[in-house]
């Protein structure tokens, strides 16, 4: 049987050894020591930049202030223990994202990557006029083709710019998710769907701008068969989120870490997230008591999600990611992908990306269909 190496994944100037980019996780779910391991192995490691200054003294009196500085430090951090590709997740739904993006291009991150809402007019604070030239690559995730027709015409048409790759994300993510609760229930959605249609809505674009864009397919990826399929059927990066959790250099606490080990597949529950998304979480009893439509009352100094009511939300999101993220898991939400109940144990990123490796090669060396793009 001949086995066969994972393929570096190009994105712009960027060459990943191995092809995979771990998702951005917040609420402090992945900062600068997941984010460092994973690309010391090769991989793409990726600082979450929601709620990243929640931990600092100012951080509810100068909320602003205090992610920027948060987000500053944290590169730099990740800087200093690798010389590896390093880049930043963004949620556009944050009343703050274009200072997160400003401070990610100043501190020169390798790539940011624009998620939770439609990346599709970008802020002055950033330098539109030279997105082709600046150190970092800006690149969309989303959930369809058609929001890539979207996001690319307008950057085209406004800033003269096509990103160097683009993450599409399919409903059996973690965290908050880019389609309706009925969508999540139906067929249609599924990533293998997906990944042949973004690739016909990036082909007129590669033409146009002369240079490749990468698609890159995330949800639901856990393990080396998985990415042999996306590959085979053009994708050449995988967005893994949940499979990192469950690593020593996560920076979750250990309790959150092991709900993960602990569930079971019908722990994994969509609710409704104040960011005006569902998300998949892990069953608990605060999860149950929101779903009841039980309020937890709260106070919010700011306002950190643009879409977020908070005179009326029954609930603080950040605040209960933040409880989970530091052990308070039964007053938190634990975000998780579908493929969650998998993980069986908490190991190191060297271990998973040796096993994704390994993996990979037996599986691509098993099959026989060929793939679609070379
Ligand atoms: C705990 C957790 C937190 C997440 N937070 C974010 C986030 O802040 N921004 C974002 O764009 N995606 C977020 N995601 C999605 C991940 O970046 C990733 O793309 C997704 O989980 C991939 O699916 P997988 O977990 O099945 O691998 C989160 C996912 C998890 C599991």
């Amino acid at each position: 049987m001949s086995e066969a190496a994972l393929e570096p994944l190009v994105i712009g100037p960027y060459r990943a050894a191995l092809p995979v980019i771990q998702g951005g996780m917040g609420v402090g779910i992945s900062l600068s020591s997941l984010a460092a391991a994973v690309a010391n192995e090769g991989g793409v490691g990726v600082i979450a930049t929601v709620g990243i200054g929640q931990q600092e003294p100012d951080g509810r009196s100068n909320f602003v202030e205090a992610n920027k500085r948060a987000l500053a430090r944290e590169i730099r951090k990740a800087r200093n223990i690798t010389s590896g590709i390093i880049g930043a997740n963004v949620m556009m739904a944050l009343s703050d994202h274009a200072e997160h993006i400003e401070t990610c291009i100043r501190e020169e991150v390798d790539i940011v990557f624009l998620g939770a809402g439609l990346p599709i007019r970008l802020s002055p604070r950033i330098p539109l006029n030279d997105l082709n030239h600046i150190h970092t690559k800006v690149v969309p995730i989303v959930s369809s083709a058609r929001a890539v027709d979207t996001i690319f015409k307008f950057w085209w048409k406004h800033y003269s710019y096509v990103p160097p790759a683009v993450v599409i994300e399919g409903p059996l993510a973690g965290g908050h998710l880019g389609f309706s609760r009925e969508q999540i229930s139906t067929s249609g959605y599924e990533l293998e769907r997906l990944v042949p249609d973004v690739l016909t809505a990036i082909a007129p674009w590669e033409e146009r701008s002369g240079h490749h864009v990468a698609v890159v397919a995330g949800g639901g990826v856990y393990d080396g068969v998985d990415i042999d399929r996306l590959f085979r059927i053009g994708a050449e990066g995988v967005q893994m989120g949940t499979r990192f959790v469950t690593t020593f250099e996560c920076d979750a606490s250990e309790d959150f870490k092991r709900a993960y080990v602990e569930c079971s597949r019908d722990d994994l529950v969509i609710i409704d997230s104040p960011v005006g998304l569902p998300g998949r979480a892990i069953r608990n009893a605060f999860v149950n008591a929101v779903s009841r439509s039980q309020r937890r009352p709260f106070h919010c100094p700011y306002k950190c999600l643009k879409p977020c009511d908070n005179k009326t939300a029954p609930y603080c999101i950040a605040d209960a990611l933040v409880n989970a993220r530091d052990g308070d898991v039964a007053n938190g939400i634990v975000f998780a992908g579908a493929n969650a109940y998998r993980s069986n144990a908490i190991t190191s990123v060297a271990e998973v990306c040796g096993q994704l490796r390994r993996d990979y090669a037996e599986a691509a060396g098993r099959g026989t269909l060929p793939r679609s793009r070379s």
